[in-house]
């Protein structure tokens, strides 16, 4: 089942969805070569803690820590470290969720290390493209998967892939719930999208196939041909004005 969203649910949501956003500043603010990422996790946690936010990731099912952490062929679910130094020209994923007054919000942002390759560049303005189109799809009457397809295209026009095993999800007072939505399939199906969702829109682009594998923690799910990784994530409402971005400042 779909939770609706009232107006004031969504007001309180927006609340949680400034404070990913600004963990998200700290961050951005942070990354550069010789930071670890524990380091990272340590400063979102502070930050969050500081909000009177919860990090929402800590302790679910098991996760050790308060971000996700993915770098270059890691796709979600890094797991912070200080054995994860931050490389020139690398790239590295970073997903935040918080719950402020009982509502969650989630976000994820890849950033650049240093100076990136114009290849590497290209992945991640196409996933955050890809994100942006997929938004652009939230609206009351079209379908669910309008904006799972609008996800593939921009995607698969530069000739990345869309990861097929992890998806989007609905969101509110659990950071998950229904409905799942994937970032690629035929337009036109699933549920009509109503006033009052609010959805976690997250597409994962690799630079070559989609398959991905699970490391040995559980948890790191990188490439199987070892091709690098984006990820761009935000938590949104469908108004009747059009989708809202709520992990914003
Ligand atoms: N954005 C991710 C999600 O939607 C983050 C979850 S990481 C976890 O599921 F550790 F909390 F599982
Ligand atoms: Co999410």
């Amino acid at each position: 089942m779909i939770i609706l969203k009232s107006p004031e649910e969504i007001q309180a949501m927006r609340a949680a969805g400034r404070v990913v956003a600004q963990a998200h500043e700290v961050v951005r603010d942070l990354i550069r070569p010789g930071l670890t990422t524990l380091d990272l996790d340590r400063a979102v946690e502070e930050f969050l803690t500081k909000q009177n936010a919860i990090p929402a990731f800590k302790g679910y099912q098991g996760y050790p820590a308060s971000i996700c952490a993915s770098v270059n062929e890691v796709v979600v679910h890094g797991i912070p470290s200080q054995d994860v130094v931050l490389q020139e020209g690398s790239i590295i994923s970073v997903d935040i969720g918080a719950f402020v007054d009982g509502f969650c919000g989630d976000s994820a942002w890849t950033y650049p290390v240093g100076q990136i390759d114009s290849q590497t560049q290209l992945l991640l303005e196409t996933t955050e493209k890809a994100l942006f189109e997929g938004i652009e799809q939230a609206r009351i009457g079209n379908r669910l998967s309008d904006i799972s397809h609008a996800v593939q295209m921009r995607a698969e026009e530069q000739g990345f892939s869309v990861v097929r095993d992890f998806v989007g999800h609905g969101i509110g007072r659990q950071m998950h719930e229904a409905p799942q939505i994937p970032n690629f399939g035929p337009p036109g199906r699933g549920p009509r999208l109503k006033q009052g969702m609010t959805l976690a829109i997250e597409p994962m682009v690799n630079a070559g196939s989609y398959h991905v594998q699970i490391l040995d923690d559980n948890w790191t799910v990188i490439t199987r041909d070892n091709s690098w990784s984006a990820h761009f994530e935000h938590t949104i409402a469908i108004s009747d004005e059009g989708p809202v971005v709520l992990t914003t400042l």
